[in-house]
């Protein structure tokens, strides 16, 4: 079982050090205003400006005071500053070993519904995979925040949100021994139906019998057998057909098969399945605040790895769709299972929009590193919506150029469509991830597509306004953003 545990909230309990201040620009403070002499008081003489430093640690003056923690906004312009702030709330709380704080209702603050992103950032800050340590990690565990029952919506609203992105981070950072298809498959299921999504997950049977044959070769070297999850949740019952169909790469791990990846990125490869993890966590957030939209989302879930039966560089195999691909790189197995998913969601739930997320390709993230997502597209409604969902929601999109021009990336003279770009390229073939998107391209015809290439993005080494070092749970928060826009008044 895939677990987690970060800050908790509360409402009963004693504080430790007792008020949290946000400071916003240098001698504006959010404090209720009983406290606010003290608090600028305190600010002035530790010359505490409010933009810059974390947080200040005031202690009691005299026996009557609360220990009061003020924690910094940075400055005006800074990026999602609430969601940071929540970040560094648990930082201080960790760093001054404080079990427990109170925050002052958000109308005491003047913060409004803030407070809920400021809450969100503390437990996606707080985030901790539980790896069954036989010592407990010091200093991560039984962290609380005491909210005013006044706000119990906004702190509602903020787990619910948390624990959609959090599950998401802890399926991406579970190892690949832990999380095989068969369990992936099965903890998904059970997160969404408890939100009254209906969720069926096809075995290999069903995929055999339904011709899924990009999906089996690539499984096909693995002692797990590959999973297709489909899930629907119709927000919008009374209207016909479907808005959006998600599809997210699910390879639990990818060795690269008989092309075989290698040490310092092999190792890295449990992540391969970050494009499914925020595909399911949106589906879960859309289905949390009852999105009034129809979605599904199919995720394709399987290892790379290599046996006897693996398939080889070379082999011709088929798809789904019937288009048969000549495989020069088993290594270029994301853009295979995929396709079949995809097909899957054209064939079965004829969407309006079609989004697939995944890892797909080492290069992106040599271009865009870990700031911004490639979208690559067929269409540029949805291509500039999803880009604003993307700023809206501080997971941000970088459209790259997707035309005729590039077909001949995925020309074979053997088969229908090639998974590899055309090697010997300039001396030098790495993994296009052009070449990945006009593949996938082909599969989608003639529908309203993007590709979101979150290679970069899924795993970041630097502390972010979301998240410290680790899984970052990018796509989840854009695409449930996106989701919102397709709702019918
Ligand atoms: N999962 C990888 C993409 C990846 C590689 C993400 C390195 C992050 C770091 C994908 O399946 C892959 O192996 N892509 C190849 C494609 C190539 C063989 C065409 C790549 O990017 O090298
Ligand atoms: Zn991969
Ligand atoms: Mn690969």
């Amino acid at each position: 079982m895939t677990r987690w545990s970060t800050i908790e909230t509360g409402t009963l309990g004693h504080p430790g050090a007792t008020v949290i201040f946000a400071s916003l620009t240098p001698g504006v403070f959010h404090t209720p205003a009983a406290l606010r002499a003290r608090v600028e008081d305190a600010a002035r003489s530790a010359s505490f400006p409010g933009t810059s430093r974390q947080w200040l640690d005031v202690l009691p003056a005299q026996l009557a005071d609360d220990r009061l923690l003020i924690v910094s906004l940075g400055h005006d312009h800074e990026e999602d500053r609430w969601r940071s702030a929540g970040g560094y709330l648990v930082a201080a709380m960790r760093a001054l070993d404080l079990a427990s704080v109170r925050l002052p209702a958000s109308t005491e603050l003047g913060i409004g519904s803030d407070l809920a992103s400021l809450l969100e950032g503390a437990m996606l800050h707080g985030f901790q995979l539980d790896q069954e340590r036989r010592q407990p990690n010091p200093g991560v565990c039984d962290r609380r925040i005491l909210v005013s029952g006044a706000d119990t919506a906004l702190v509602e609203r903020a787990t619910l949100r948390a624990r959609a992105i959090n599950r998401a981070r802890a399926w991406v950072e579970q190892p690949a021994n832990k999380l095989t298809p068969a369990i992936f498959a099965a903890e998904a299921e059970q997160a969404l139906a408890a939100q009254g999504v209906v969720v069926h997950v096809l075995g290999r049977p069903e995929l055999e019998q339904l011709g899924a044959h990009g999906l089996l070769a690539v499984a096909a070297g693995s002692q797990h057998d590959p999973r297709l999850l489909v899930a629907e949740w119709r927000g919008d019952a009374n209207r016909p057909g479907w808005d959006a169909a998600l599809v997210g790469k699910g390879v639990t791990f990818d060795g690269g098969g008989l092309n075989l990846k290698a040490r310092p990125i092999i190792e890295k490869m449990k992540f391969d399945m970050a494009g499914a993890a925020a595909v399911l966590a949106a589906l879960e957030l859309a289905a949390t605040r009852q999105c009034r939209a129809n979605v599904v989302a199919v995720v394709p879930m399987t290892e790379n790895t290599i046996d006897g039966k693996a398939y080889r560089p070379g082999d011709v195999i088929s798809s789904l769709a019937g288009l048969t691909i000549e495989v020069i790189n088993t290594d270029a197995e994301g853009r295979i299972i995929l396709a079949d998913a995809i097909t899957y969601a054209i064939d079965h739930y004829d969407p309006t929009y079609l989004v697939d997320v995944a890892t797909l390709t080492g290069l992106i993230t040599g271009v865009l590193h870990e700031e911004y997502a490639a979208i690559y597209a067929n269409d540029d409604t949805l291509a500039d919506g999803l880009i604003r969902a993307g700023s809206d929601s501080h997971e941000e999109l970088w459209r790259m150029p997707l035309s005729a021009k590039q077909d001949y990336l995925v020309e074979s003279a053997i088969a229908d469509v090639v998974n590899y770009g055309p090697s010997g390229y300039l001396g030098f073939a790495p993994g296009s991830p052009v070449a990945a998107a006009k593949f996938l391209e082909r599969f989608a015809s003639a529908r309203r597509w993007a590709h979101i290439d979150i290679a970069g993005t899924a795993w970041a080494s630097r502390r972010t306004s979301r998240s410290g070092p680790g899984a970052t749970g990018f796509g989840a928060s854009l695409l449930d953003r996106w989701l919102t826009s397709l709702e019918k008044d």
